[in-house]
């Protein structure tokens, strides 16, 4: 009998799928993927993808995100319910509100955001373009959404520009306890600490490497360093592992249930069943295709 796993791959060929997946789903599931990257390389793989249906293994957003670059495809997503709740933290309000009180306003939407946010904003941006697409806006003042602790990362690097924000962030990144990141430097001394800009103030303080998932990744690999502490998504440790197996990387200890949601079993039936489709409103995806296509020029 064919294993889950199996049946997958040969599944994926006979309905012509590719299948798109974030360095945070469980680990089996980036093993059967034709894609696994952050979500600045998987915009653009969904945008370039040219098979009948992209599977999308992530979060909500990154499925709205692929039909919305790539609508002539069916993007499926293995459990519709896994949802990013930081892509809900802004409202249409606050920003057209902050668009009458500031001149001079470019609104950069976070890619972990509902279309709806997105076809308000000028540009969307992730973690690893963040800084050079916000800088390069002729704008001088900024509306960053809906993550807080990025937006605080970008403007670090970016003073020439005033920043307002929507007061969102990760659950995941945003509450992780820096007195934990304080303990694991103790008990490995020497270890270089890689976080996400999404952490908070106080870990991002005790970090050595500041980046998004792919380039906590690409750090590691060109890094004369031996042992490391993750401070992102535990399941970017499956692919640290494996580009760099002479390394030790202690894994801080981030979960986002949202991400764990995606398990291969649910990928196979949606693959057997092609559920999970995403049908979006024309005119919301018509519009989220203008910021998300600019951040693709820019980026
Ligand atoms: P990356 O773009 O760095 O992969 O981040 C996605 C995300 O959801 C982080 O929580
Ligand atoms: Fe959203 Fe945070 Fe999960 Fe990333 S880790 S998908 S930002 S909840």
């Amino acid at each position: 009998m064919q294993s889950v796993r199996e049946r997958v791959l040969a599944l994926k060929k006979q309905k012509n799928a590719v299948i798109l997946a974030h360095y945070y789903v469980p680990d089996e599931v980036q093993a059967v993927a034709d894609f696994v990257g952050d979500s600045f390389y998987l915009a653009k793989a969904a945008r370039d993808a040219a098979a009948d249906v992209i599977l999308f293994a992530g979060v909500h957003f990154m499925g709205e995100s692929a039909k919305i670059l790539n609508p002539a495809r069916r993007v499926l997503l293995p459990d519709p319910a896994a949802d990013c709740p930081m892509a809900h933290m802004a409202s249409a309000e606050q920003i057209s509100r902050l668009r009458k009180e500031v001149s001079d306003l470019a609104v950069a939407c976070y890619i972990n955001s509902t279309a709806k946010l997105k076809a308000l904003s000028d540009v969307c941006v992730t973690s690893s373009n963040a800084v050079n697409i916000v800088r390069a806006l002729p704008e001088k003042n900024i509306l960053f959404i809906p993550d807080e602790n990025l937006g605080a990362f970008v403007a670090a690097a970016v003073p020439e520009k005033k920043f307002y924000f929507s007061g969102g962030h990760c659950p995941v990144h945003a509450f992780f306890p820096a007195e934990r990141v304080a303990r694991l430097r103790q008990a490995y001394p020497g270890a270089p600490v890689l976080s996400h800009p999404e952490c908070g103030a106080a870990v991002l303080a005790l970090s050595d490497f500041v980046g998004s998932t792919a380039e906590i990744i690409a750090f590691a690999e060109r890094s004369e360093g031996k042992s490391f502490i993750v401070c992102t998504e535990s399941g970017v440790l499956f692919q640290l592992r494996r580009r760099c197996p002479g390394k030790t990387f202690i894994d801080a200890g981030m979960v986002c249930a949202d991400m764990k949601k995606i398990t291969l079993e649910k990928v196979l039936r949606t693959l057997e069943e092609g559920s999970g489709e995403v049908i979006l409103d024309e005119e919301e995806a018509k519009g989220a295709y203008r910021p998300l296509a600019r951040m693709l020029a820019l980026g």
